[in-house]
């Protein structure tokens, strides 16, 4: 056993995990927050995607005792039913979902897209490596293709990203 505290979704949290515990079940098993969902425990399918101090991380890869003192957000701390973050709302308007399942590490990792663009981060599909980096729908769909959706929602998730980016542009 072992000691953590970090702050989550603004709050600061200890807990005395079994060192082998990951970031994913910290969170929905000791933590009680299950909007971060299990799909495959592997870092194959996305649905585990949080933010950690700024960044997307697989929470299923990463041991909770590995972030002593970081700064954690999952999709309760993005928006509320009554105030839905730009992206939620964004995701409910182009249907960007069907079962749901995918939809929190979708969002998790869209919000981290919009903002690895801004910083000029090149993907595997940019063209101009240095170059200010563009939201295009070929440039969303190599940054979005760690989340994977059953249900195949992708255009439309295509679709809530852009009119995000439009918006913030
Ligand atoms: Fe983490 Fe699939 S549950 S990547
Ligand atoms: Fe069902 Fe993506 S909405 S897996």
């Amino acid at each position: 056993m072992s000691k953590v505290t970090f702050t989550v979704n603004g709050a600061d949290r200890e807990l005395a995990l079994d060192t082998r515990t990951t970031l994913l079940d910290a969170l929905r098993e000791h933590l009680h927050l299950t909007g971060t969902k299990k799909g495959c425990d592997h870092g194959q399918c996305g649905a585990c995607t949080v933010m950690v101090d700024g960044q997307r991380i697989n929470s299923c890869l990463t041991l909770a005792v590995m972030h002593e003192g970081d700064t954690i957000t999952t999709i309760e701390g993005l928006g509320t039913p009554e105030n839905l973050h730009p992206m939620q709302a964004a995701f409910v308007k182009h249907d960007g979902y069907q079962c749901g399942y995918c939809t929190p590490g979708q969002i998790c990792s869209a919000v981290a897209v919009l903002n690895e663009i801004k910083a000029g981060i090149p993907s595997h599909a940019s063209v101009d490596l240095t170059a200010p980096q563009q939201t295009t729908a070929a440039e969303l769909r190599e940054r979005m293709s760690g989340n994977i959706c059953r249900c195949g929602a992708y255009s439309n998730i295509v679709d809530a990203i852009t009119e995000v980016a439009r918006s913030e542009a």
